[in-house]
């Protein structure tokens, strides 16, 4: 018997709580099986301009999980907007959320209110992990005060669907950091994005990464991930969509007991691109 996973998020039905996180299922698009069984894709991260990334090498292996300073590359907003969004709207009906990056308010403005406009979008997931080159590189979601300033002005431009701010771990109190986005009008939190770390080559005695330091992911974070999402959940009263280092599905369920609605899959898929079917399989 097929049992019935599916959940409402913001109004949206999902299949599943399942979610392929940003960054590690491309556009959703040229995989050999159907991604429909899949509750939501969440896209490659997008800026205002197309990006080339940073130089390689951009990941590392680590033991129990990796390391990437991929830098956000992505072909721009309207490449999105104009082709990648509908490629997936051709082979995908399930929930799509548009990740969007950026580097001051106002670019993620711009970014909000083109996917707001966006027929094949259904969630737009801030992504507040990007540095600040107002504050000097710091990290945008690292700062209550601008984390408030880039929430209010993406929560202006984006009027129709829901906002959701994918808050970083690399902060002090987190949970924090979640209750300034809900003041600002976010509709939800996924929490959490990537731990930074480094790795030494030995036989150079330089860092390993071309940017020193990178995103720490996989199973090794799932503990501090959902210590994260039990936080977050305890200190605000929006939907929590909890991710790191899930790997199968009694983490998901893991992620739910500590307060998550959904929960999403993100290195996994780059050691399997089936990941998240065999999760919702398991579960
Ligand atoms: C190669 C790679 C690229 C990523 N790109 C993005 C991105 O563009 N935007 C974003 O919000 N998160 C990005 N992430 C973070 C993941 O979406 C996820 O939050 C993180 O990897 C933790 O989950 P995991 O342990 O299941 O991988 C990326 C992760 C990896 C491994």
């Amino acid at each position: 018997m097929v049992k019935d996973l599916s959940i409402q998020l913001f109004g949206l039905t999902l299949r599943n709580p399942v979610i392929a996180a940003s960054g590690t299922f491309g556009f959703g698009t040229g995989f050999d099986f159907d991604v429909n069984a899949i509750g939501g894709i969440a896209l490659k991260g997008t800026t205002a301009q197309p990006r080339g990334g940073n130089p390689c090498p951009r990941v590392a292996d680590c033991t129990a999980g990796m390391l990437n300073a991929v830098g956000l590359e992505n072909p721009g907003i309207d490449a999105l907007v104009r082709e990648k969004v509908p490629a997936l709207r051709e082979v995908y009906s399930g929930v799509v959320l548009a990740n969007i990056g950026g580097f001051s308010a106002e670019e993620y403005a711009h970014c909000c209110e083109k996917a707001d406009a966006c027929e094949g979008i259904d969630i737009i997931e801030l992504n507040i992990s990007c540095p600040n080159v107002h504050a000097g590189g710091a990290v945008l979601g690292s700062d209550a005060d601008a984390t408030a300033a880039v929430v209010r002005a993406a929560r202006k431009a984006t009027r129709r669907k829901p906002l959701v701010v994918k808050l970083s771990p690399n902060v002090t109190d987190i949970a924090a950091i979640g209750q300034v986005c809900e003041r600002e009008g976010a509709d939800g939190l996924t929490v959490a994005n990537t731990f930074l770390g480094m790795r030494i080559d030995l036989k150079t005695g330089k860092p390993v990464l071309s940017n020193t330091f990178g995103g720490f992911s996989g199973p090794a974070i799932f503990p501090l991930a959902l210590r994260c999402v039990w936080q977050v959940s305890h200190a605000c009263g929006i939907p929590v969509i909890g991710c790191g280092g899930v790997t199968r599905a009694q983490d998901v369920v893991e992620m739910q007991l500590a307060g998550a609605a959904a929960v999403q899959v993100g290195a996994a898929n780059l050691r399997d691109p089936q990941a998240c079917l065999t999760i919702i399989n398991e579960l």
